[in-house]
């Protein structure tokens, strides 16, 4: 919705803008013409204060912590819904009616299955291989498989494509933990639900009937709907960048999962986990607080900080209740739960982290729990990139559908060197 206009002064001349609004939060400020006008672009590293998209999707208020699903908050969608249906609700915008929540579980339970010969691309990986190297290498090679769906024009092949994207990826992703084991792949059982699939297809062997346990699959689920969608991350922004140039939604979201595998997004469940076993008891924490704000040490307090969320992540609340639902109903308890406790106490209580508003995210409490239903650490950005599939197709979708979507081409502030001659080897 365009507003008012705002006046920039550039050059010490005046130049009329648009402001738009949205639906809730900022209000953007139109500079598309500001190069044609004034000879000059905005420099934004990081994308700090620039909207590079409009979405529907979802929604955060990082100062209130709030964090909207298509308008509905994640905690009640985490109490309330399944992760099938936060799927429709992200994919179609609204909730589904029962008689479409049945339906949409039943056409991705259809797709569930990969095609025979992409299975034999495991076996090119090294058994050691992480995960996320082959998450990467087998979701792109998606496309050279169901080619009746890459027609990114065509609204039924986008539609299919997203369908076989969140479908496969448990698929995809239980592979990968058997091959590292050395087990053999099991193939999907549609009678079981998204997740309980996925359990057995992970946990399950072909000797053994695999009972799912409903306290993991429901933890499991929730843990699904907490990593959905997240507005414009880094993933997902590269996801609309690769799409942008009309590359296939493989090839898309094989860029998507490359991206979350760094440990500053989505590798920081991993890295979270590794730091705690690290710390180890809680007598060791101020030693690690005073090197996570010593400038000259590397070392961060992973699972903290965000750069949108200026208070406690809403997906770290959660994640925090659920891992207490799962230790009780496991009897089990992990002493590194008390660990994060203690180190989330202390950190909150620091001028550091209070000034530089550095509060848990999503990825602190996520790597204990993963940890309890058995997941090895190498896992967990997997796991991540399988819930996450969903929002990325969703956004990908809403960026393909969008008539305003033009190529992503940032600018540049070029600093190297001006034209010049090019010097024979022999006079160097
Ligand atoms: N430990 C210690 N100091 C920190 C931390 C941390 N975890 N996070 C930020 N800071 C400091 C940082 O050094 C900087 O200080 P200064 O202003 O003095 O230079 C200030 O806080 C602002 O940080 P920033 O790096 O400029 O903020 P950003 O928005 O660019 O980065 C972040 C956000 C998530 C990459 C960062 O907080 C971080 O590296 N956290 C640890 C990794 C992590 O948990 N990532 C998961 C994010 S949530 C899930 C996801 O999106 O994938």
């Amino acid at each position: 919705m365009v507003g008012d206009q705002s006046k920039l002064s550039i050059y010490g001349k005046d130049f009329d803008y648009s402001v738009i609004k949205g639906t809730v939060g900022p209000d953007v400020i139109d500079i598309r013409k500001l190069y044609g006008q004034t000879g000059a672009f905005t420099f934004d590293p990081g994308f700090t204060s620039t909207a590079a998209c409009e979405s529907a999707l979802t929604y955060i208020d990082g100062d209130e912590g709030v964090l909207l699903h298509r308008g509905y908050p994640i905690g009640q969608l985490a109490e309330n819904s399944n992760y099938m249906e936060t799927c429709y609700l992200l994919l179609n915008g609204e909730l589904p009616s029962a008689a479409e929540l049945k339906d949409f579980s039943w056409t991705i339970s259809r797709h569930t299955m990969l095609h025979e010969q992409l299975m034999s691309f495991y076996s090119g990986f090294r058994r050691d291989a992480h995960p996320m190297a082959i998450m990467c290498g087998v979701v792109g090679a998606l496309s050279a498989f169901y080619h009746d769906s890459t027609d990114i024009a065509d609204p039924d092949h986008r539609r299919i494509s997203s369908h076989r994207l969140v479908a496969k990826m448990p698929t995809i992703a239980a592979a990968a933990y058997k091959y590292s084991l050395g087990q053999p792949f099991m193939y999907p059982d549609n009678k079981l639900s998204y997740t309980g699939n996925f359990l057995r297809m992970t946990f399950g062997v072909p000797a053994e009937e695999y009972e799912v346990n409903p306290v993991i699959e429901k933890a499991m689920d929730r843990i699904f709907i907490l990593h959905a969608d997240h507005e414009q991350n880094a993933s997902t922004s590269t996801v609309r960048l690769a799409g942008s140039s009309g590359a296939n939604p493989f090839a898309c979201i094989a860029a998507g999962i490359a991206c979350l595998w760094g440990p500053a997004h989505g590798g920081a469940n991993e890295a979270a986990l590794n730091m705690l076993r690290e710390i180890g008891t809680p007598d060791k924490i101020p030693h690690y607080i005073e090197r996570a704000k010593d400038k000259n040490d590397p070392f961060r307090l992973m699972g903290f900080g965000h750069r949108v969320y200026k208070n406690y992540d809403p997906r770290a609340t959660v994640m925090q209740q659920t891992l207490r639902e799962v230790f009780a109903a496991m009897k089990v308890t992990d002493p590194l739960f008390d660990t994060a406790l203690k180190l989330e106490e202390l950190a909150l209580s620091d001028p550091y982290f209070i000034e530089k508003k550095l509060f848990p995210n999503v990825d602190f409490y996520s790597g204990i729990i993963l940890s309890a239903i058995g997941f090895p650490t190498t896992m967990f950005t997997v796991l991540f990139a399988l819930a996450r599939t969903v929002g990325w197709v969703a956004q990908w979708n809403e960026m393909i559908s969008d008539p305003a979507q033009k190529i992503g081409r940032p600018r540049q502030l070029y600093t190297g060197p001006t034209e010049r001659d090019y010097v024979a080897i022999d006079k160097r």
